[in-house]
């Protein structure tokens, strides 16, 4: 059928929002790593908002591109994610770090994750969140 994949999303708004990642990818400040990651995060309602990496001298206050995207969106009152695309110039796309993966786990639970090599936008890779976080720390309360 015309527009349809495996994704369960369009193929145009899977497009756009492979083309979103990637332009972001474009403001990533990483000046000592140079690996540039651009995410852009789909909802419900079809707003897309994007983030890049941004590293700083005292290396671990780094922030991955899913994070600022993930932190933007949610200080921007959005919720709702149904996918979230990566995108880096690395063979096969850039796999979420674990931090990332705990706040998709806790902010994005259902959003299904699209990562690609920015020079191969069309070879999508997807992941569901829980299948890259098993067994994720959601409850703090004790027993
Ligand atoms: N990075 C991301 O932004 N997202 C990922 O999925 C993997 C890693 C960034 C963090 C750091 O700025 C650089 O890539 C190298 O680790």
């Amino acid at each position: 059928m015309a527009g349809k994949n495996k994704t369960g999303i369009s193929t145009q708004a899977l497009s756009r929002l492979m083309h979103a990642a990637a332009k972001a990818r474009e403001r990533a400040v990483a000046p000592y790593s140079q690996f540039r990651v651009g995410a852009a995060l789909l909802t419900k309602s079809g707003q897309v908002i994007t983030g890049a990496n941004v590293e700083s001298a005292s290396y671990g206050l780094t922030c991955c591109a899913e994070r600022v995207a993930l932190f933007s969106a949610l200080t921007g009152g959005k919720r709702d994610f149904t996918a979230i695309a990566v995108v880096a110039r690395a063979s096969g796309g850039p796999m979420p770090c674990g931090a990332c993966r705990q706040l998709l786990a806790e902010y994005a639970s259902d959003a299904k994750v699209f990562v690609a090599d920015s020079r191969r936008l069309k070879a999508v890779k997807q992941f569901s969140v829980r299948e890259l976080l098993p067994g994720a720390f959601l409850d703090f309360r004790p027993a």
